[in-house]
């Protein structure tokens, strides 16, 4: 990143890499990092592929940064699950922080990739439930922050966790074969 495009980008979230709430996320285990690091990643590449799409780039800096804002791991509570916790991230993002509606729906989106894979691999996640009508990105803003997020966790998987990945391929060649008749 050029260092204009680095100053565009550390001007719109600086407020929230500074919040004492907001740091809490450093202690945080997530893809085998910290969910602190793992939010700049997703932010940065946000912030990248939103000029490559002319998106809102202070809309997807703020959003990717903030997309995991939750306080403890997943398993730690109900509200941090898998599909629960965009919407916890979302309103902790609203409670903490100046957040557009634009960035708050970003947030409360960005794991419809695991909500279409629910639906076709009934298999995965099967007490949570959530509609793909809701959590499907609204804008371009929210696509952004999905891909990005998916991109950036496969890559943190790969360095960090082959467990992860090697329980994802498992269970995609186990749904292949039941229904496979
Ligand atoms: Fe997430
Ligand atoms: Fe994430």
């Amino acid at each position: 990143m050029s260092k204009k495009s680095n100053n565009e980008f550390e001007s719109y979230i600086k407020d929230i890499l500074t919040n004492k709430n907001f740091l809490i996320t450093k202690k945080d285990l997530h893809h085998g990092t910290s969910k602190y690091e793992h939010s700049i990643r997703v932010a940065k590449l946000s912030y990248k592929l939103g000029k490559i799409f002319k998106a809102d780039l202070k809309a997807v800096s703020r959003a990717g940064l903030l997309h995991d804002f939750f306080f403890g791991t997943r398993k730690d509570k109900p509200e941090n699950s898998y599909l629960n916790h965009p919407v916890t991230a979302a309103t902790n993002a609203s409670k903490y922080f100046n957040v557009t509606d634009l960035e708050k729906e970003a947030i409360k989106t960005h794991m419809f990739h695991h909500v279409l894979l629910k639906r076709f691999l009934p298999f995965v996640n099967r007490k949570e439930k959530a509609s793909i009508k809701e959590f499907k990105p609204k804008s371009k803003e929210g696509w952004i922050i999905c891909a990005s997020d998916l991109i950036v966790s496969i890559m943190e998987c790969e360095r960090f966790q082959f467990s992860y990945v090697a329980n994802v391929t498992l269970i995609l060649i186990f749904n292949i074969l039941m229904f496979k008749n």
